[in-house]
């Protein structure tokens, strides 16, 4: 039995935004996010979110994941926001208490944590700091016990020469809780309700206060402001890559790598400079993506090029295909084997089959295309008349001189060939060459106009 709350109804004023500081994201999801799949992965039955500062917001956005929201009206403290939540608590419950603002703290961290909490004891997550300043510190007594926590404005001199810090995190019984929680007073230097203060209460009822680390001290750093985002956001996506690299993927440069989402890769991947991962993205074995693309939502299959500052979203690309440099698959594009699909190239909700090349600035847009197909330089399918959007069907081995426009709904059949620079309206039959543009005059000794 696991009960979770997660502090969250600071403004976060350094943050300089009308959001709630736990709504900015680390890796595209909110920080308060992370902390709740961290909950989730130690099996917590009961996640308690106190919010505050913009609390509708942060409703809103963590709608429907069956979590219990409690609103802390004032912020008078840690323990004031805690109090708050008492009311879900339960007394057999281990209840471990989480900072909305400290979004990489690692479940191994917090099973290690809970795993000290017993009856006669309770856990608290502390790290020594070269400089502690700001944080509260752990006071140990002669012979090594924990004995209280000090706030850094309430600290006297020696107090404030300890490294060892309080983290914020902490687990300990329900009951523990319960009891201890509604003696807390504002009796000190910041005139809040400290939560810290149950640790000397646990002292004095005879609970041993057992300290546990974090592997990492980035799982225990606090975001206050956007540069301590963008460092935190370093971290994660470097956490990313080298297990990536781990895996066997090649990325060029870890510094320039970002996922906001989940990649899962085959073997041998290689992936350059600058790419974005968004949402779902699945590559398969010997996929090389080059430098500057964004995938978003997309199976890459195996054997496939995606060259330098392609653009893919809702796409699905099969074995062989090379795409790009500057393609841009929109959703619905599907990519049969061996496609090519070249620079300035847009396709969306279309499927292209094997073979078939559009190598050169070209929009195919709600059409069915055979294989083998050509498309020359410039070759436009007109999907939307305005109102409506229509579809374009075009059969195998048609061949599209440059700068056409098919407009849709159109077919082309088989083996049809489509003269270079024609605007084609009508169905194209098996076979047949399609031209429509005007027929070209050539006048003998043309007089051309001069200047007077
Ligand atoms: C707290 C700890 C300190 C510890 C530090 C670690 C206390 C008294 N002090 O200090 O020992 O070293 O965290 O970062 O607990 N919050 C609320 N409601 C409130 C007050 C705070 O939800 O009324 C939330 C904040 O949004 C934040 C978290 O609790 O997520 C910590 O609050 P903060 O004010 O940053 O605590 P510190 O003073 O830094
Ligand atoms: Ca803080």
């Amino acid at each position: 039995m696991l009960d979770i709350v997660i502090l969250a109804a600071g403004k976060g004023t350094r943050m300089r935004s009308n959001k709630p500081k736990v709504l900015h994201p680390i890796a595209g999801k909110p920080f308060v996010s992370h902390v709740i799949d961290r909950s989730r992965e130690i099996n917590a039955d009961n996640i308690n979110v106190v919010v505050g500062f913009g609390a509708e917001q942060v409703y809103e956005e963590l709608d429907g994941q069956g979590l219990n929201f409690v609103e802390q009206i004032e912020q008078l403290g840690t323990g004031h926001a805690v109090q708050q939540a008492l009311p879900f608590i339960r007394e057999e419950a281990a209840v471990l208490i989480l900072y909305g603002d400290v979004p990489l703290i690692e479940s191994d961290t917090l099973r290690q944590l809970l795993s000290v909490v017993s009856e006669t004891s309770m856990g608290l997550l502390t790290v020594t700091l070269a400089n502690p300043l700001g944080y509260g510190r752990i006071v140990r007594n002669r012979i090594g016990s924990i004995e209280a926590i000090v706030e850094q404005k309430d600290a006297s001199k020696e107090q404030l020469e300890i490294n060892e810090i309080n983290t914020g995190v902490m687990a300990l019984k329900g009951k523990h809780l319960i009891k201890w929680l509604p003696q807390l007073s504002n009796n000190n230097a910041q005139g809040e309700y400290y939560l810290t203060d149950i640790i000397e209460m646990a002292v004095a009822d005879g609970i041993e206060v057992r300290a546990a680390h974090p592997h990492h001290e980035a799982e225990v750093m606090g975001v206050n402001n956007r540069k301590q985002q963008a460092e935190l956001e370093r971290i994660y996506q470097a956490r990313i890559a080298e297990k990536m690299m781990a895996d066997g993927v090649s990325i060029i440069d870890p510094r320039r790598f970002d996922l906001r989402g989940s990649l899962t890769t085959g073997h041998d991947c290689l992936i350059d400079i600058n790419c974005v991962f968004e949402g779902v993205v699945i590559l398969g074995n010997n996929v090389t993506i080059g430098p500057n693309c964004v995938i978003r939502d997309s199976v890459i299959a195996s054997n496939t090029i995606i060259k330098a500052n392609s653009i893919i979203e809702g796409s699905k690309v099969s074995d062989g295909c090379v795409v790009g440099p500057f393609a841009r698959l929109r959703p619905g594009t599907e990519l049969l084997e061996n496609v090519n699909v070249g620079n300035f190239v847009e396709t969306k909700n279309s499927t292209i089959g094997k073979n078939t090349k559009a190598n050169h600035l070209s929009y195919i847009g709600d059409s069915k295309v055979g294989e083998g197909v050509n498309f020359g330089a410039g070759c436009i399918t007109c999907n939307y008349d305005g109102a409506e959007k229509h579809q374009t069907n075009i059969g195998d081995d048609v061949f599209i001189g440059s700068n056409s426009a098919l407009v849709a709904p159109i077919t082309i059949a088989t083996g049809a060939t489509i003269g270079a620079g024609s605007v084609i309206t009508k169905g194209v039959e098996q076979g047949q060459l399609a031209i429509n543009r005007a027929r070209q005059e050539n006048h003998d000794n043309w007089d051309r106009p001069r200047k007077k």
